[in-house]
């Protein structure tokens, strides 16, 4: 950040990293959505005050929020100015529900849902994109501010953003998964949302695999020069580097860590509120109620673990925290209904009333909430069928101080290949997740430590922080080689 001291950051992502909404009377209630961007890119911000663009929307009412410009901040943190795009319920349905959601989220996440392409929707998507450049232009206050652009909502607005600010220094960062080729392949406009990324600097995803998928997209479809060793694709003129930034949290600070209540009080208080009896066992999951998410294997390997591992039955509880998420789409609506009803037929085969195996707790939880759940926890279950990183695996291991808990991590989240001391599954291989749920059991408390002293000095060091100074550094080095090749 050093090296960008002075110029101005601006964020554009379509996710707001607060919801306010009027409570009683006149008070104003502020929520954090549920997203792994805003967890990710929040801290961020409020490190370097600069202004966030985002879509004003999440049920956000928009009186109450125009009011809200500054974002309120704990004192003594550094300000950012937050300004929203409104939609019209048209824009939102074809750009966000559509063309985001049905369309760019299933084709890039390999969860075998087929994404719809509807020429409206993606005539919405570019139309939006263009409205986003319009409000970067509008909050610039010189010709080269630094935007960083995130995820799959903009794949477009990179090259609008250059075309009207060609000095700009634009990092995208893709926060989902870059499918190969072929895949991408059947995305009616996929020329276009390949040049629209490549008006970025720099474009970052989780992975090198994610990178190289891209790259591999870009040879397969465009004519562009790419210099493999470097990772530099030339397009048009303009150049763009494609490297990995693994995404991290921010990691407590020992004035938070003090101040949470300890693992045993968590533990206490979630059996008195869910009824759990203290013998019991628990693992948890903490997603959005999304099919990418693996929730429907992990419920069967749930049952599989109480069928094959009947010591567990009336001794273990299974606690799903599922965000809403998405619920327009028929998709999201039929996902949720589809899980209710199996982990319904799971709690009459091995539950009783008041005594459920599983407990799916469908509603929005504050951070704070989440964390004494994991701290309550002796598993952690994250089952991703497909993820760009995942970071509920993440803030699971830094909200345990105790060294406590195993974490089962599906191979196919991105996080995978960065946190090998967890009990790595497939998550479609049932039996390997009901296998790992027992391992992590009767796991000896020995062996959690050093598991979980490992993870924790993992994310410790690549927090949220390091994946922003990388690409801020790496920003700096670009412009500055931009600023000498227009001197000379
Ligand atoms: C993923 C995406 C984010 C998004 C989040 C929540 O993490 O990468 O861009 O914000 O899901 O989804 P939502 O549609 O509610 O913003």
């Amino acid at each position: 950040r050093t090296q960008l001291r002075g110029d101005q950051v601006i964020v554009v992502s379509n996710r707001e990293p607060y919801l306010h909404e009027h409570g009683e009377g006149d008070t104003v209630i502020v929520r954090r959505p549920a997203s792994g961007l805003v967890t990710a890119v929040e801290p961020v911000m409020r490190a370097c005050s600069g202004t966030w663009i985002a879509h004003g929307s999440g049920g956000a009412d928009r009186e109450v929020v125009d009011r809200h410009d500054r974002v309120p901040l704990p004192p003594g943190r550094s300000d950012y100015r937050l300004r929203r795009v409104w939609l019209t319920p048209k824009e939102e349905q074809g750009y966000y529900y559509g063309f985001a959601n049905e369309g760019m989220w299933p084709l890039c996440h390999v969860a075998h849902v087929r994404p719809v392409f509807r020429e409206s929707d993606w005539e919405a998507y570019r139309a939006v994109n263009q409205r986003f450049a319009d409000a970067v232009v509008a909050e610039a206050r010189s010709d080269d501010p630094v935007v960083l652009v995130q995820d799959y909502h903009f794949a477009l607005l990179p090259a609008m953003i250059r075309r009207r600010l060609p000095r700009a220094t634009i990092l995208t960062f893709w926060h989902i998964p870059w499918p190969n080729p072929e895949s991408f392949g059947i995305c009616p406009w996929r020329e276009e949302i390949l040049q629209g990324l490549l008006g970025s600097t720099i474009l970052g995803f989780h992975t090198r695999f994610h990178g190289k998928n891209f790259i591999e997209s870009v040879d397969r479809y465009l004519e562009a020069r790419i210099e493999h060793e470097h990772s530099v694709v030339s397009y048009r003129g303009e150049e763009t580097f494609v490297e990995a930034y693994p995404i991290s949290i921010a990691w407590p600070t020992p004035e938070e860590e003090a101040a949470k209540p300890s693992p045993a009080e968590c533990r206490r208080e979630l059996g008195e509120r869910l009824g759990i009896p203290s013998d019991h066992r628990i693992a948890v999951g903490v997603d959005r109620f999304d099919y990418t998410k693996g929730i429907l294997e992990r419920l069967h390997a749930v049952e599989r673990l109480l069928e094959k591992y009947p010591q567990w039955q009336g001794r273990f509880t299974f606690v799903q925290v599922a965000a809403p998420t998405r619920a327009v789409l028929e998709e999201y609506r039929a996902f949720r209904a589809r899980i209710e009803a199996v982990a319904a037929r799971i709690n009459e085969r091995f539950g009783a009333p008041g005594k459920e195996v599983v407990r799916l707790l469908p509603q929005h939880h504050e951070p704070d909430d989440v964390d004494r759940l994991y701290r309550a926890a002796d598993v952690c279950l994250v089952t991703s069928l497909h993820d760009g990183m995942n970071l509920v695996c993440k803030e699971f291991v830094a909200s345990r101080d105790d060294e406590r808990g195993v974490l089962v991590l599906s191979r196919f989240a991105g996080a995978a290949r960065e946190l090998p001391e967890a009990l790595i599954v497939n998550p479609y291989h049932v039996e390997e997740v009901a296998d790992a749920i027992h391992r992590a059991l009767v796991m000896p408390v020995a062996e959690q430590r050093e598991r979980m002293a490992n993870l924790r000095s993992s994310v410790r060091e690549d927090n949220v922080y390091r994946w922003a100074g990388r690409m801020l550094t790496d920003a700096a080095r670009w412009r500055l080689r931009e600023r000498v090749s227009e001197r000379v």
